[in-house]
């Protein structure tokens, strides 16, 4: 059989035309090609050694030989994949001895894994909540939020709304009004992911409780970060066990691989193994990443010093940053990023620090509000001093030429 050319239809034009308009916008993201393991430095292929500052790799797992090795032997174990549902062919039990660990991990009952925290977002509010219950959500939660209510809107007619970033009065006001709900939820991020900022979650607390309100906390930037053993924003505050709902990712400080979880009560759990769809539809996590996962979280655990070594990174670079002449939001998570307005300004300095080895993302609109683009840097406690002393030369030979510094 042979295959004529035809004329590119409606939807090929369409997105050709859109692609070219994000090329002249300056906005077109390039993937950089790595050709080793996420680490302090990679090799990016044309570019050879570069430090990386963009990584979500903050306790530097993500090659620990302990966690490669636990990952070799899942897949020893239990081979590529599950090949079905864990309902329909059966669980690993690594699965199991995984979920354990994410409840003891961030403080509660149980917990289930999922393929992403993306999918685990996805299926809380769809699957638990019905049309007399509401959900409210910060303005600045991460895209998996706001598509998770989305999601849940539509399939259970839940009422959702959403309150101005931090603004708990609004939140205060909006639970108050909502007398004929069965089932109010309020949802935040732990750490904003793009401002670095920390919920205010003894304030968070106190209105979800005054209200009658459950409390759903995506700590995907928290967790291995926060506290002084890395269990997230509710160790940070002394609030360990208090927070209703958490969900997190093992795609960041737990090795990095992929996955995510739900943690809550074990009635809650068991109401998601028996009735979300991105459970019963969908295979589990390969067990190789759970090994990996797993073993990540007893690293954690048994080597809080790591946590340790990731704040004072962070506290140098922020520092140092300031000192420099760059003015960074504020705070004190290892996401630091520096404001730059528009997005082609923001991809323009990490084209020259990409040029002087140093490899920290711009992002622009759509990911974060118009005329607020910015190159995020994110710290690792796999930097050393001489990593991080080289990035910031990076960051003033480019700021100087910029006209930042
Ligand atoms: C706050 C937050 N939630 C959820 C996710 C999604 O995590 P995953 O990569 O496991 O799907 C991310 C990832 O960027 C995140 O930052």
């Amino acid at each position: 059989m042979t295959t004529t050319a035809t004329a590119p239809n409606a939807l090929e034009s369409r997105l050709a035309q859109q692609i070219e308009q994000f090329r002249r916008d300056g906005v077109y993201k390039r993937f950089n090609r790595l050709a080793s393991p996420q680490a302090a430095r990679v090799q990016m292929e044309g570019r050879g050694e570069v430090i990386i500052l963009s990584s979500n790799n903050y306790l530097g797992l993500s090659n620990h030989p302990t966690v490669v090795a636990a990952g070799k032997r899942g897949l020893d174990r239990y081979g590529a994949g599950t090949a079905s549902v864990r309902f329909i062919c059966g669980t690993f039990s690594i699965h199991r001895d995984l979920e354990v660990a994410c409840a003891r991990l961030v403080g509660t009952e149980a917990a289930m894994s999922f393929v992403s925290c993306w999918n685990a977002n996805e299926a809380l509010p769809a699957t638990v909540l019905t049309e007399h219950d509401l959900i409210l959500s910060d303005q600045l939660n991460h895209a998996s939020i706001i598509d998770a209510l989305r999601l849940a809107k539509s399939i259970t007619k839940c009422e959702t709304g959403v309150y101005k970033h931090g603004d708990l009065a609004e939140l205060d006001a909006k639970l108050a009004a909502a007398t004929d709900r069965q089932v109010k939820m309020v949802v935040s991020d732990g750490v904003f992911s793009m401002e670095g900022s920390i919920v205010n979650l003894p304030a968070l607390l106190e209105v979800c409780r005054r209200h009658g309100a459950i409390l759903w906390i995506d700590d995907s930037h928290a967790t291995g970060v926060l506290g002084t053993t890395g269990r997230g924003t509710a160790e940070h505050f002394g609030l360990v066990g208090q927070v209703d709902i958490i969900t997190s990712t093992l795609g960041k400080a737990l090795g990095g691989a992929a996955g995510g979880f739900i943690a809550g009560s074990a009635t809650l759990c068991d109401f998601i193994a028996q009735r979300a769809r991105p459970q019963l539809f969908t295979n589990a996590l390969p067990a190789t990443v759970a090994a990996s996962a797993l073993s990540a979280i007893e690293l954690l655990e048994a080597e809080p010093e790591r946590v340790a070594k990731l704040r004072d990174n962070t506290s140098y670079f922020r520092h140092r940053l300031q000192e420099l002449g760059f003015k960074p939001l504020a705070g004190e998570t290892p996401i630091i990023p520096v404001i730059l307005g528009e997005t082609a300004a923001a991809i323009r300095m990490s084209e020259l620090l990409l040029d002087e080895g140093v490899f920290a993302t711009g992002f622009g609109f759509p990911v974060v509000p118009q005329g607020q683009a910015r190159v995020r840097c994110q710290i690792s406690a796999a930097h050393s001093r001489e990593d991080l002393d080289q990035a910031l030369a990076a960051f003033t030979q480019v700021g100087k030429k910029l006209g930042l510094v």
